[in-house]
């Protein structure tokens, strides 16, 4: 058997019909940039969420430069993340000349450890002007705690959604809780494009404005420029696969929480538990799970073996960003975030698409179970 780690076709195959009609209205239409779809797509998405206006974009990456740039975050300004998360959290904030601030992540989420942002700014940490919390795997970060220290510092939350729309926290959804939150529409994501896409939501009209601002070279007239922005837009063709899907969406996302429970029944029954550790959903969270991310002992042997059976995993993320060679200049030694390189050296990601089979939950978990009774010291 061949388990892919993740499988588009599944579910293109279900809306292929309706997918190419909607292209093929964009093209006869010939209006390819912020055209209507983006408006309707950027109402739909901010309803979704429960924020006020949402404004479409290129990509997650520029969601984010867009965001800090809205947030005033410049040369020597400092923001708040986490090590544990792709690239472009951190990046983003280089990007503008400003100073990514690691602190540790929580061991059982993943995502940014609240008691350690609120020790940062109460030792007395200067110059913070924002902070990105992660819903990492499509969990919610601790919103609560996480906003309350930054009201407290006059510090700007921005929601790094990428991984989780439609994840709720205390009954409220993902990119309702900072100042601005962005997401992602690469195609891997719960809500994907057939391309580079994203977003940022906020409930502050004059924020949604700059933002709109921002991704057209700072323009709101014409050839006239009142600030240097990018050229940041999400096209027609984007924004109308991405109506399709939404309709769509919580029905994925049902069917990833279901498979993730699944899996949990699975791995229960085949007593791993000294070798595998399970995800953890924190209390009031709805986890959309855009990955099902394990821990396991001797994980790069066992992603191996998982390998040569046919089986797809990927690890999210291997190397921490304190320790990428683009950041030496930060100064951040080995050991600085235990929790963080600890993780990277033991996750895993498993397949957990909507679609997947339970034969071909259970062949992984076998799969998994056979290395443990064959390598077990
Ligand atoms: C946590 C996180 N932040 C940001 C991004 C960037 O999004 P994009 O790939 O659309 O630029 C991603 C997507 O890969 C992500 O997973």
């Amino acid at each position: 058997m061949k388990v892919q780690l993740l499988d588009l076709s599944a579910q293109y195959r279900k809306i292929r019909k309706e997918v190419l009609e909607e292209v093929k209205k964009v093209c006869d239409s010939q209006h390819y940039i912020l055209g209507r779809n983006v408006s309707a797509l950027e109402t739909e998405v901010a309803a979704y969420c429960g924020a006020r206006f949402a404004v479409g974009v290129a990509s997650g990456t520029d969601a984010l430069l867009l965001a800090l740039m809205a947030a005033n975050v410049g040369p020597g300004d400092k923001v708040v993340t986490t090590p544990f998360t792709f690239f472009a959290t951190a990046g983003s904030i280089a990007r503008l000349g400003a100073v990514p601030v690691f602190v540790d992540i929580d061991p059982d989420t993943y995502n940014l450890d609240p008691g350690a942002f609120d020790a940062l700014l109460k030792k007395g940490a200067k110059g913070i002007k924002a902070v990105i919390p992660i819903h990492l795997y499509g969990q919610c970060a601790d919103m609560g705690r996480i906003n309350r220290t930054a009201e407290r510092h006059g510090v700007k939350v921005i929601e790094d959604a990428a991984q989780a729309i439609g994840a709720e926290y205390d009954g409220k959804r993902a990119c309702s809780f900072g100042d601005m939150a962005c997401l992602s529409f690469y195609p891997t994501k719960n809500l994907g494009g057939i391309g580079d896409g994203g977003m940022i939501t906020t409930d502050n009209e004059k924020t949604a404005e700059r933002l709109r601002m921002l991704r057209v070279h700072g323009s709101r007239v014409r050839y006239y420029h009142d600030e240097v922005g990018l050229n940041s837009r999400l096209d027609e063709i984007q924004a109308a696969v991405l109506r399709v899907k939404l309709k769509r969406l919580d029905a994925w996302a049902d069917a990833r929480i279901k498979n993730a429970g699944r899996y949990g029944a699975l791995f229960a029954k085949a007593g791993l538990a000294g070798n595998v550790t399970t995800p953890f959903v924190a209390p009031g969270r709805r986890m959309v799970y855009n990955q099902y991310v394990i821990r396991a002992k001797r994980r790069d042997e066992l992603r191996a073996h998982l390998g040569a059976a046919g089986v797809g995993s990927e690890i999210y993320y291997p190397v921490p960003l304190h320790l990428q060679k683009c950041f030496k200049y930060l100064g951040c030694k080995k050991g600085a975030f235990p929790v963080s390189e600890q993780a990277a050296k033991e996750v895993l990601a498993l397949p957990i698409y909507p679609e997947l089979k339970p034969a071909e939950q259970k062949y992984v978990v076998e799969t998994i179970t056979g290395f443990y009774a064959r390598n077990s010291r």
